[in-house]
């Protein structure tokens, strides 16, 4: 059975919501699962606006379909070619065969690559080219490494709609509400929203910022990204947690406490930093065990606060395996600036605490906390003094 929305009056939600899926990309957990949105224009022409992941191909033809209702398909834009929104762009030409592919060159390379049959039928677009389908006119905006190098945004100069392919996106499959305006957004989509945007796009916080300042000239009414709810209001808090986001600035004045430990005692020491910060009025403070939390968590809650205190265990000389590969990702997804704090535990060689702070001058805008906690095997009295001036340089750091 079909189940579409209409988003305006000749635009549907022709997507799905794939709810078994684990791990996004074979490595993101996404518990909450997640949407793969399509949208079909019913214009002079009809024209599809991207297509979804393999998984709901059949959810999304029964759509399709239906929005169609026997009328021919048009044109196909595709905005982002990564499987997760191209894999089922051959179905659509197998049951509409007089459809059009418009998209960008690199894009249309991409779909050779991947083995798609679309000679005779494609309509090559650049940055700033235009379309008309009858009542719509679009403008075709070039978005390269948002997420990948082909990727464009289509806007829809008639009415204001975005088409914003991974750009402005969530994890979180739809529970019937498409809109924003429909859930409660701060509550129960943030989280996932920025650990989508964080752990997907993170990287790229540059070309992020360029599609921003492209999108400023634009007079933008609705945001239709292909994973996550549709931004019909308030479209400026979005749009600013993307500025910040891709700014790599915090979001907010918080301390973040990772640790590694095995046997606890770093673990306690950590306990008793958090402890200490609450009691000095410092109560945004969250503790993660690197062993039980997600990496992706990790970097979404990093991109969140503004201050982060690495406490780790030494292991076979070398940083707890966790622990670095939380760093690596760090680096990797080339966040910057952060107010950082090192705890680091040894019993016989401690190397924890330089291996980390070397980790940390490699990169970008890093500010590292002069004050560093040496625990041997665990904490006591002698470190209770540099525990505490640690405390107070983040603190007043915060100010
Ligand atoms: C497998 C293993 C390897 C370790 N390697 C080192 C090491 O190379 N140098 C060192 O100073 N301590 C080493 N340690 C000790 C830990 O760094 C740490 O001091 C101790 O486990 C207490 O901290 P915890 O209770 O937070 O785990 C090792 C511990 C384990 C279990
Ligand atoms: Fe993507
Ligand atoms: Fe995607």
């Amino acid at each position: 059975m079909y189940c579409v929305r209409k988003v305006t009056e000749d635009l549907y939600w022709v997507g799905g919501n794939d709810r078994r899926l684990a791990l996004f990309e074979n490595i993101h957990p996404i518990p909450r699962g997640v949407s793969y949105n399509s949208y079909l224009l019913l214009d002079e022409k009809t024209v599809l606006f991207d297509t979804i992941d393999w998984s709901i191909c059949r959810q999304f033809l029964e759509n399709v379909q239906a929005v169609l209702n026997g009328r021919p398909l048009d044109y196909l834009v595709i905005n982002h070619m990564e499987p997760d929104h191209g894999a089922s762009i051959e179905e659509i030409i197998l049951r509409y065969p007089d459809v059009k592919i418009i998209s960008t060159e690199k894009s249309f390379l991409l779909m050779r690559q991947f083995g798609f049959k679309i000679d005779g039928r494609i309509e090559e677009v650049a940055d700033g080219d235009t379309k008309s389908f009858g009542k719509h006119e679009v403008t075709f905006v070039a978005a390269p490494m948002v997420h990948w190098p082909e990727a464009m945004v289509t806007f829809d100069t008639t009415n204001g709609v975005l088409f914003s392919a991974d750009a402005f996106g969530s994890f979180g499959a739809l529970d019937g509400k498409l809109f924003n305006d429909e859930v409660n957004f701060e509550r129960d989509w943030i989280d996932d929203a920025r650990r989508y945007y964080t752990n997907i796009v993170g990287k790229y916080g540059t070309h992020v910022q360029a599609l921003l300042k492209k999108a400023i000239g634009l007079d933008i009414k609705m945001i239709c990204p292909l994973h996550g709810p549709v931004w019909r209001t308030d479209l400026g808090y979005f749009i600013d947690k993307y500025d910040k986001w891709s700014r790599y600035e915090p979001e907010e004045k918080a301390v973040m406490i990772v640790y590694a430990s095995m046997y606890g005692n770093t673990e306690s020491a950590a306990t008793s930093l958090a402890t200490k910060f609450v009691e000095k009025g410092i109560k945004n403070v969250v503790m993660y065990d690197v062993s039980s939390t997600h990496v992706s968590q990790l970097i979404s809650e990093t991109f969140r606060v503004s201050h982060v205190i690495l406490a780790s265990v030494t292991y076979n000389l070398g940083i707890y395996p966790p622990m670095h590969n939380y760093l690596m990702d760090m680096k990797a997804l080339n966040l910057q600036k952060r107010t950082l704090a090192i705890i680091e535990n040894g019993s016989w060689a401690c190397k924890s605490g330089d291996l980390m702070g070397e980790f940390l001058y490699g990169m970008k805008e890093m500010t590292v906390i002069e004050e560093k906690v040496s625990l041997v095997s665990s904490m006591n009295e002698n470190n209770v003094t540099d525990m505490d001036s640690l405390v107070e340089s983040i603190i007043e750091s915060m100010k």
